[in-house]
Order: structure tokens, then C-alpha cells, then sequence
């Protein structure tokens, strides 16, 4: 009899459990046939912008890690990028960045966020480029005369190959070196660029790069990967910090750059899909956002990973939250010592062309996630990749619609970038992905807007 009492007990925790979970942590879903999504509000002075990052766009990179790694292969002797792709030309913005600067001008907004190629300016440590610093002033000299506010990103990505070569961000003792060429381009070009981002997605970065053998430099090494984490947090605050105090510091607007990706369970049922959510989000999404909010990493995962920090100066650190948002996973537990998972899709999923499904909903909730380090938010990146077009319209109508309900609702975002401005090389997938509100003609180059991005024209239109 004993045992039964004891198996209806275990069955009212189980239930309990997932009660609980269910409850605190919901997949929002809308009835979107009943969601008018006209006469959206946003705050006077809203920034409307679009987004690029130099090795994407650029062309000519070719002395940083991603340059390498476009040649590298993997263990089963396959191209590291998709079919052997390189990044080669791209887009050629690099000579191209006047016409480009019309496009930007022609979707009616105001800012324009690029990233400086670290390895073009700082070709061998400690050598700056002349040529190169000449050319991003150009750049941002022409994006003011056109009124489009240029917003800096000091690292997206792409390390110089010396800097890797020395360990690159796998070394705390590194922050330096990158924190002398920030401060180098800070103190020449904060005069004009009042808008910074320091690092883009550290936890992508991390993820990509050391767990999943995806990103340079194609390491398998879970605590590795938080070290690296950490270690580009802290690059951030001393970024922020020494910026500050730079002249042209105080007023400028400087900020992290963090991905939010939800991980949902595929079974809300079943306790370990729950549990292998919880522990991949609070590794990629609560590690920067507990360091960002209280300067406090406290990670204990055994024999997976393990890490701890707590300094006052990295809490609040930053003058925004730049929140990228594309999509959220569902999660399958899996019997794997180190992959524990895998992803998962619904019949119902409408998906985009990268392995995640449209879901607006999980913008409105990453803003909320964002609001805990309590600084205002500007969403760094939003888009889609649709090389049939027939999506994007939808994407923005509806993504759109999910930060003006958050604004409703109270949250403080001051900006959304859509990203990106043009077609351009999509880091492991390479040209395939299709994410541009131009599209390119990548033998002839020539840029063509879509159809799909007249909604993004529409909705700023219909804000001012
Ligand atoms: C990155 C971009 C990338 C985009 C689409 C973001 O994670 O910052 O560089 O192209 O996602 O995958």
C-alpha cells in the first residue's frame, strides 16, 4: 500500500514541477487574427536604423581569423563554411560605401550600424593603418552629411590572426591589446560618432567558437567557452569604463551588444526537456545579463562547467542594452554526455531560411528579459532570411508589433536596427542566407530593394 501513496506522491511533484515551470516560464503565443497591427506607437526621437558588420560586407579581409578559417576544413575533411564559400568580395562596401549610403538614405532612416575591421586598421600589433582610419572617416563624414547617425560596433566577430595567434580572447591578460585599439579609434573618431557598441554577442562568439566547432577557432571545450564569455564581458566593461573617461566619453552613448535567444522546451511535459532549457539559458543568456545587472557570474553545472565572478564595476556598466533578437529553439533531451540536446520543430513552425521558425512573441519577451539590467534598450539587430521574399513582410509587421507592445506595455526601447542592409556573406552559411532589405547581385553587385522591405519603409513612414 506504502507504494502507491509513495507513487502518487512522486506524481503530484512531477505535476507540480511542471505546473511550476509552465507558469514562470510560458511560451507566449498571440492569436495574431485578432491583432491589428496598424497605428503601432513609438517615442518622439524612436532611432530607426539597419545594420552591417565589416567581414560581411566589406570585402578584402584578409588578415583575420575568419579569412582562415575559410580555408580551414574540419575533422571529416569538409569546408568549415557552407560548399567551400569565402567571403571574398562581398559586397564590395568597402568601395562601394557611397551608393550604399543612398540606399540607407532611401528607407527613410536615421541610423546606420557598421563594424571597423579591426584587422584593417591594426594590420600588425600596435601599427595603425593611416589609410584604413582615412577610409571609416570618409565613411562616417559622408553618413553625417546625409543626416544618417553612425553607430560604431568595435568588434563584431573578426579577430586580426596575430591576435588569435596569441591566444586571442581565450586570455584575460588579451583585454588589453583590444582595449588600446579601442581607445585608439575612440580618440579618433568620438569627436563625430556619439554611438558605440564594444562587443557584438559575446555569448555567440563563445558558443560558436568553443562548444559548437562551428565559428573560429572550432573548439569542443564547454568550460573553455565560459572563460571566453567572461573574459569578453570584461572586455566590455573596461572598454566602457576607459571610453568614459576619454574626452567626447561622457556624452557618448556606448553598449554591450547581447544576442537573447529563448530555449523552450519541445515536450512542456517532459522534466528534462525543461531542464536541459534552463541550463543552456542560463549559460547563454544569463551569464552576460546576471554580469551586466549585478556584475555577478555565479555558474555550477558539474562535469560540465563551472564559473564565478563578482566585481562591483561591471553592474550597470553599459548606457544601453543593444538587444539582437531573432527567434527562440525547442529543445529535445537527449542521452549525450556532450550534446544534450538537440533542436526541434512543429508542422505549425513557419520557418525562416536559417534552422529557427518566425516567432514575434519571443521578441516581446527578450525585451522583457533585457529590462532587468534597467538601461534603456535599442534593438542592434532584427531581421530575417527569406531569399523567396515571401516572409519578410511579415517578419517586420509582426516583430515590429511586438516591441510596440513592450514600449505599451513599459518597456524603454529607443531604437530598432533592421538587420541588414544589403545580402552579404552569413558567417558559416555563406552567401545562401538571403537577409538583406536589398537584395545583391553578388556577380554584378547590384543591390536591388525587395519587395518584402517595403513594410519596414511603411512602418517608419507611419511613425514620424
Ligand atoms: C550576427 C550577424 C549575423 C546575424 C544573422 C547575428 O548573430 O550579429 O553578424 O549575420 O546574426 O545570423
Amino acid at each position: 500500500m506504502i507504494y502507491i501513496y509513495v507513487i502518487i506522491f512522486l506524481v503530484v511533484l512531477y505535476a507540480g514541477v511542471i505546473l511550476w515551470l509552465h507558469v514562470k516560464y510560458p511560451e507566449i503565443r498571440w492569436d495574431w487574427s485578432g491583432i491589428d497591427t496598424k497605428n503601432m506607437k513609438f517615442p518622439s526621437n524612436f532611432s530607426w536604423g539597419t545594420a552591417t558588420a565589416s567581414h560581411q560586407v566589406e570585402g578584402g579581409c584578409d588578415n583575420n581569423n575568419w579569412y582562415k578559417w575559410e580555408s580551414a576544413f574540419n575533422d571529416k575533411g569538409l569546408p568549415r563554411i557552407k560548399d567551400g564559400q569565402k567571403a571574398g568580395d562581398a559586397c564590395d562596401h568597402w568601395k562601394r560605401y557611397k551608393d550604399d549610403i543612398s540606399l540607407i538614405k532611401k528607407l527613410g532612416v536615421s541610423h546606420y550600424r557598421f563594424s571597423l575591421e579591426w584587422s584593417k586598421i591594426e594590420k600588425t600589433k600596435g601599427e595603425y593603418c593611416k589609410e584604413t582610419i582615412k577610409h571609416y572617416s570618409e565613411v562616417i563624414d559622408d553618413l553625417l552629411k546625409e543626416n544618417i547617425t553612425p553607430v560604431i560596433t568595435l568588434h563584431h566577430f573578426s579577430n586580426p590572426i596575430w591576435f588569435d595567434e596569441i591566444g586571442g580572447f581565450e586570455k584575460e591578460e588579451n583585454i588589453d591589446i583590444f582595449l588600446s585599439f579601442c581607445k585608439f579609434v575612440f580618440s579618433e573618431y568620438s569627436h563625430k560618432v556619439k554611438n558605440w557598441c564594444t562587443i557584438n554577442e559575446p555569448e555567440v562568439y563563445s558558443v560558436m567558437g568553443y562548444f559548437a566547432d562551428i565559428f573560429p577557432p572550432g573548439k569542443k571545450e564547454p568550460q573553455l567557452a565560459v572563460e571566453v564569455l567572461k573574459n569578453l564581458l570584461i572586455a566590455h566593461t573596461r572598454v566602457y569604463n576607459a571610453l568614459k573617461k576619454m574626452p567626447n566619453g561622457s556624452e557618448s552613448k556606448i553598449g554591450i551588444v547581447k544576442n537573447i535567444m529563448q530555449f523552450d522546451p519541445y515536450r512542456r511535459w517532459n522534466l528534462l526537456d525543461w531542464i536541459v532549457c534552463r541550463v543552456t539559458s542560463k549559460i547563454y543568456n544569463g551569464i552576460a545579463i546576471s554580469y551586466l545587472e549585478k556584475g555577478v557570474i555565479d555558474i555550477n553545472f558539474p562535469f560540465f562547467v563551472k564559473l564565478n565572478y563578482d566585481s562591483k564595476d561591471a553592474a550597470m556598466a553599459t548606457d544601453y542594452f543593444g538587444l539582437n533578437y531573432y527567434s527562440h529553439s525547442h529543445l529535445k533531451f537527449k542521452f549525450d554526455k556532450y550534446e544534450f540536446f538537440e533542436n526541434r520543430f512543429f508542422n505549425s513552425d513557419v520557418m525562416t531560411d536559417m534552422p529557427y521558425a518566425i516567432y514575434p512573441e519571443g521578441l516581446y519577451r527578450a525585451i522583457k528579459q533585457a529590462g532587468k539590467v534597467k538601461k534603456p534598450i535599442i534593438i542592434t539587430e532584427n531581421g530575417i532570411a527569406d531569399s523567396a521574399d515571401d516572409r519578410r513582410s511579415l517578419f517586420i509587421e509582426r516583430y515590429i508589433y511586438a516591441m510596440s507592445k513592450a514600449i505599451k506595455d513599459g518597456s524603454d526601447v529607443r531604437g530598432y536596427y533592421y538587420w541588414s542592409l544589403m545580402d552579404n556573406f552569413e558567417w558559416a552559411e555563406g552567401y545562401d542566407m538571403r537577409f538583406g532589405l536589398y537584395e545583391v547581385d553578388f556577380d554584378s553587385q547590384k543591390r536591388t530593394l525587395r519587395k518584402g522591405s517595403e513594410k519596414f519603409i511603411e512602418v517608419i513612414n507611419e511613425s514620424k
